[in-house]
């Protein structure tokens, strides 16, 4: 069962990052927004631009897509801009959606983690959210009242070895969430929070050596089950919603239970 349109986000205008394919949770968030009532504008890196898919999401959604490396400080300026000139007005809503590990691409464990890919990896994974907060706020980018969303997953706190040192720029990404999210909150009302995601079959995901294990253990400890890409992207858009107001610099779980468990019956069996 998944939630229909209520009009949620009627007359909210947002940002939507990383959406790559119709696997990826940011491609669920921005059907959901927009089925929600919202006008939404597309960002991905230049490189998955090349491939067409986030175009045909574009053109479904009518929603401009711009690129953007989210490393790059100019590439972000031009992306508020972008959107600011689109939109008319200042953003409600901001997803970041990003993640990238040259480490777990080339099967580094994370005793034998390579520092440039490391660096890379904390830039692109964690690092890139606080420029875009930053930059967003220098540029006045963000409407009074808003919401902002990351994505996070519960290696930030407990030891996933194959997470590598994706699990390094998670607890960071969580950090940023909690210390950005004070300021943006006392100078706008804006809230900032993260989502802790359950393995979820996507290009990132599925990138990581031992996904299918760690996906079917997870599914066997949550009572619930795995949260699906299409429930996470209801959660974030309600957090979109003005039903969230006094919500903040949270870490959210959205794992069918899988953090607040010990050992299960069906691990046991
Ligand atoms: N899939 C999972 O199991 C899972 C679980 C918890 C959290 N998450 C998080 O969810 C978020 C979205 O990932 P996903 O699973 O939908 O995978 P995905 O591969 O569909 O999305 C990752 C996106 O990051 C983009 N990206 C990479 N480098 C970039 C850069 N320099 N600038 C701009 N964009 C860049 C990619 O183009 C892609 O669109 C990530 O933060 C990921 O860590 C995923």
């Amino acid at each position: 069962m998944t939630a229909a349109g209520h009009n949620l986000l009627r007359g909210k205008v947002g940002i939507i990052t990383g959406a790559l394919d119709e696997k990826s949770i940011a491609w669920h968030v921005a059907e959901k927004a927009h089925a929600e009532g919202a006008q939404i504008l597309l960002t991905n890196a230049p490189v998955a631009l090349r491939l067409g898919a986030p175009k045909a999401l574009s053109e479904k959604l009518q929603a401009p897509l711009v690129p953007a490396d989210l490393t790059q400080l100019s590439d972000i300026e031009k992306l508020y801009e972008a959107a600011v000139a689109h939109f008319g007005r200042p953003i409600d809503f901001l997803l970041h959606s990003v993640g990238m590990s040259l480490n777990i691409r080339k099967g580094r464990s994370y005793p034998e983690i390579d520092y440039d890919f490391y660096l890379k990896t904390l830039d692109v994974s964690a690092i890139s959210f606080h420029k875009l907060l930053q930059i967003g706020r220098q540029k006045g980018a963000f409407a009074r009242g808003g919401s902002i969303v990351a994505l996070s997953y519960i290696a930030a706190q407990r030891v996933f070895p194959k997470y590598g040192d994706m699990a390094d720029a998670k607890a960071l990404l969580e950090s940023i969430t909690r210390s950005f999210g004070y300021w943006l909150g006392k100078e706008l009302g804006v809230r900032v929070n993260i989502v802790s995601q359950s393995p979820t079959p996507t290009t990132a995901g599925s990138g990581i050596a031992g996904f299918e294990a760690m996906y079917n253990y997870a599914q066997k400890m949550s009572p619930l089950g795995n949260a699906p890409a299409d429930a996470c992207a209801d959660f974030i858009v309600m957090l979109f919603s003005d039903y969230t107001r006094y919500v903040t610099m949270q870490t959210l779980y959205h794992d069918g239970g899988f953090s607040m468990m010990g050992i299960s019956e069906e691990i046991l069996s």
